[in-house]
């Protein structure tokens, strides 16, 4: 059962990176930094800020935000792997306390904005086990600015269900 949900996570993993490979140079050649963040790719926030200095600028108590967040979550597709409310489907979940990278919003925007691999060459080393591991594909190639994935990932956390201590990642063990 478990070995056949992992086989379906990488089958889903496969189908995303064919998908969009093909419109993605457009995207990354439409967009040259302008020096505001909000209006930066992803990928470009994440590479012009220092490592663990990235910070979301929503609260996930705005429910306006979160709405647009889960919009935005539906409409690049996070669900198809993450389900509908980010409880996991063929993926990990996002709303346990299991953050396979660290549970802060410098880990999570950057995981999202590089995928997994890249993020792993950056100096980020898993931490944790989900029951299902594969990797994330480069989300940020997908999703068009920086302020849609602080939406989205305002929307990840208003439905985090872990333990309150791990919200951001777990403290470490004393
Ligand atoms: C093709 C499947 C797929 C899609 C689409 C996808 N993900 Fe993922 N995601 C994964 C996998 C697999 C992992 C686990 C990565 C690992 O173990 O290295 C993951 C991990 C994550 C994590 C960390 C979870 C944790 O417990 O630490 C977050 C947050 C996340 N994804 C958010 C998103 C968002 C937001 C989107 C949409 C923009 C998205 N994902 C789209 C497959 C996917």
């Amino acid at each position: 059962m478990r070995k056949r949900t992992v086989i379906l996570c990488l089958t889903a993993v496969a189908a995303v990176v064919a998908l969009y490979r093909a419109p993605l140079g457009h995207a990354e050649a439409a967009a040259a930094p302008s020096g505001n963040a909000a209006s930066m790719t992803p990928v470009q926030a994440a590479d012009a800020a220092a490592k663990g200095t990235l910070k979301n600028p929503y609260k996930d108590t705005d429910t306006a935000v979160v709405a647009a967040g889960q919009q935005l979550y539906l409409n690049y597709g996070c669900n198809g792997c993450h389900g509908g409310t980010g409880g996991g489907g063929m993926c990990p979940p996002l709303t346990n306390d299991v953050w396979v990278y660290g549970g802060d919003d410098d880990t999570l925007f950057r995981l999202v904005a590089y995928g997994s691999q890249i993020l792993q060459s950056k100096g980020y080393s898993r931490k944790q086990q989900e029951n299902v591991v594969g990797p994330m594909p480069q989300m940020g190639m997908v999703v068009k600015t920086a302020d849609d994935l602080w939406r989205i990932l305002a929307f990840v956390r208003a439905n985090y269900h872990g333990a309150p201590e791990c919200k951001f990642g777990c403290p470490p063990e004393q």
